[in-house]
C-alpha cells in the first residue's frame, strides 16, 4: 500500500525583495511544497511567478492579514527587515518580528525558518544588532514553535549590494587607497547556496531550535576586491592606508557605487567587526550542501549579468517606499507638467513604442542628452541619492518595483503605461509618465514641488526639460521601428 503523501504548505514572506524572490523561484522549481507567498503589493510580484504560487496581500503589521496567510502553513520563512524605513527601524522589527512569532503559534504553524546576519552582538552594528534581535524575539518561545535561525555575513549574487559594490568599485578604480577595515576578516556566501540552506531546512528534522551560521572561504573586504578583479580580468593595485575614516569611505561608496549614504554607512559600520561563523552546524546537519568558493559566486553573478538573468536586486526594495508604490503610482497630484506628444509616423506600431519605451536608460543611457542625465545622477549622488549607478536589472524587461537609474517604476500596464517615480533627491515629488496611445506617444514630467524652493527648481531646469524631455520622446518613437 502506498503511503499518502501530504504535502507541505510553505510561506514565504519578503517575497519580492532580493533573497525571498530567489528562494520563491528556486522552492517552485525544486522542491514538493506548496507555495504562499505574503506580499504587501501583489503587483510586485514577478509574472511568471504569479500563477504557480498562492499570493496572499498583507503584511506583519496587519493581524488579520497575517493569521489569513498563515492558515493551514507548516513552515513559514522569514525573510523581512525594515531597514530604510525613515522611521525607527529597530522597534518596527522588533514589532514585525513579535507579530509574526505570535501569528505563526495562533496558526499552529510547526517551524519558523528565519535569514539573518552573521556576527556578534558584542561588536555588531546598529543593522546587525536589529538582526539579532529578530532572530532572538523570533526564537523566543521554544516550547510554542521553533525556529531555525540561518546566519548569512556578506551575499554574492547577481544584483547583491555586496556584489554590485566590489564590481563598481573594481570595474571603475584601478588603483585604490584602501582604509583599515577592508582588512576586516568576513566570511562571504553564494547567493545560491544561501538558498539551499533554507530551502533544505524546510524538511530537515530537529527537535527545538536551531542557529545555523552559514558562509564559505574567509576572506577580507580587500581580498575579495582583489579575487572580484581577477575573474573580471583586470589588473588592480589596492595601497592600504591605516586609518579607518568610516564617512570618508562612505562618501568613496556612494560616488562610486550604486548604493545611497544610509546604505554605504550601515555597510563600512558592519565592516569594523568580524563576519565569521561562529558555529559547525551548516557542516554538522547539512553535509550535503557545499558552498561555492568567492570566485565561484563572482563568476556566476557576472554570467547572470552577461546572459540578462538578474532575478532580483538590492534595490528591488527599499523600507517603506517601494511597497507603497500604490500610492505613487497616480500623479493626479502633481500640478507642473512637461508634456510631450509625439505622432507616430506611417507604419510605426504603440506595441514597438511601448517596448522602446521599457528600455530607456541603464546601458542604453538617455540619447543625445545623455551627459545632462549623467550630471543630474552625479548632483544626486553628491547629495545622498541614487544617481544614475543603479542601471537597470535586464536590458529590455522591467516589472513593477524595478529600480531604473533614479527612478522607479511604479506602473506599468503592458502595451500602454510606464510610469516612473523619481527616487532622485528633488525639493518635491516627480514622476515621468510613457501613455503610449494607437497613434501616439504622451510623455509627461510631472513635478509636485515642496513649497518655493521647489517652484523655482522647476523653472530653473525648464530649458533643460526642454531640450531632454523633448530629444527622449523623439528618440523612443523613432528606435521603435529599429528595435522592433
Ligand atoms: N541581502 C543580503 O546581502 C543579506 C545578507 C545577510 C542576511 N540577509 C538577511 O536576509 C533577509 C532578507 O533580506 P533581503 O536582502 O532579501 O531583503 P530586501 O531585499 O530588502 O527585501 C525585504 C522584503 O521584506 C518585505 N517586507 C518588509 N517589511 C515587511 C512587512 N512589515 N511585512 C511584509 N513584508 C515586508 C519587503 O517587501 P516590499 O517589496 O513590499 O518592500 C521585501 O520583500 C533579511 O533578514 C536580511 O537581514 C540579507
Amino acid at each position: 500500500m502506498h503511503e499518502k503523501h501530504i504535502q507541505k504548505t510553505v510561506l514565504v514572506t519578503g517575497a519580492t525583495g532580493y533573497v525571498g524572490r530567489r528562494l520563491t523561484e528556486s522552492l517552485l522549481e525544486n522542491a514538493s511544497c506548496s507555495v504562499r507567498l505574503l506580499v504587501r503589493n501583489p503587483a510586485k510580484v514577478q509574472a511568471g511567478i504569479a500563477h504557480r504560487a498562492d499570493i496572499r496581500k498583507g503584511s506583519t503589521f496587519d493581524k488579520d492579514l497575517l493569521a489569513a496567510a498563515l492558515n493551514g502553513v507548516d513552515t513559514a520563512f522569514y525573510l523581512i527587515h525594515s531597514m530604510g524605513d525613515t522611521q525607527d527601524y529597530r522597534e518596527l522589527d522588533r514589532l514585525s518580528a513579535e507579530n509574526f512569532r505570535d501569528a505563526c503559534i495562533a496558526a499552529g504553524v510547526s517551524r519558523i525558518v528565519y535569514l539573518g546576519g552573521l556576527g556578534v552582538k558584542e561588536s555588531a552594528s546598529d543593522h546587525l544588532l536589529s538582526r539579532i534581535e529578530t532572530g532572538e524575539i523570533l526564537s523566543a518561545k521554544p516550547d510554542r514553535i521553533q525556529t531555525i535561525w540561518v546566519r548569512a555575513a556578506v551575499i554574492i549574487g547577481s544584483g547583491s549590494a555586496s556584489f554590485e559594490i566590489i564590481r563598481h568599485l573594481v570595474q571603475k578604480l584601478p588603483v585604490m587607497i584602501t582604509p583599515r577595515w577592508v582588512r576586516t576578516r568576513i566570511q562571504p556566501i553564494g547567493v545560491d547556496d544561501v538558498v539551499s540552506y533554507l530551502q533544505a531546512s524546510i524538511d530537515f528534522v530537529h527537535e527545538g531550535n536551531l542557529m545555523v551560521d552559514i558562509g564559505s572561504d574567509v576572506l577580507t573586504f580587500q581580498q575579495m576586491m582583489q579575487q572580484a578583479s581577477e575573474v573580471m580580468g583586470l589588473k588592480r593595485i589596492l595601497f592600504p592606508v591605516p586609518v579607518l575614516s568610516p564617512r570618508l569611505s562612505s562618501y568613496w561608496l556612494i560616488l562610486f557605487t550604486p548604493i545611497p549614504y544610509k546604505m554605504a554607512s550601515a555597510l563600512v559600520e558592519g565592516m569594523k567587526s568580524e563576519t565569521i561563523q561562529q558555529n559547525d552546524h551548516a557542516t554538522r546537519y547539512f553535509p550535503n550542501i557545499h558552498p561555492i568558493s568567492f570566485r565561484e559566486a563572482v563568476g556566476r553573478a557576472i554570467g547572470e549579468l552577461e546572459k540578462n538573468q538578474v532575478i532580483s536586486r538590492w534595490c528591488d526594495s527599499t523600507g517603506r517606499q517601494a511597497c507603497d508604490i500604490k500610492e505613487f503610482d497616480n500623479p493626479a497630484g502633481a500640478i507642473l507638467r512637461d508634456v510631450r506628444i509625439i505622432p507616430f509616423e506611417k507604419g510605426q506600431q504603440s506595441e514597438d513604442v511601448f517596448r522602446s519605451a521599457c528600455e530607456i536608460g541603464g546601458a542604453r543611457g538617455w540619447f543625445r542628452y545623455d551627459f545632462l542625465w549623467r550630471l543630474r545622477g552625479l548632483m544626486d549622488k553628491l547629495v545622498g541619492g541614487y544617481g544614475l549607478n543603479r542601471g537597470r536589472r535586464l536590458d529590455k524587461e522591467l516589472r513593477l518595483g524595478d529600480a531604473l537609474d533614479f527612478w522607479k517604476v511604479a506602473d506599468i500596464k503592458s502595451g500602454k503605461r510606464l510610469l516612473l517615480y523619481a527616487q532622485m533627491k528633488l525639493p518635491g515629488q516627480a514622476w515621468l509618465e510613457f501613455d503610449v496611445q494607437s497613434d501616439q506617444l504622451v510623455q509627461t514630467a510631472h513635478f509636485l514641488p515642496r513649497g518655493v524652493l521647489g517652484r523655482l527648481y522647476w523653472y530653473l531646469v525648464m530649458p533643460l526639460h526642454h531640450l531632454v524631455f523633448n530629444d527622449l520622446a523623439r528618440t523612443i518613437v523613432s528606435s521603435s521601428t529599429k528595435s522592433a
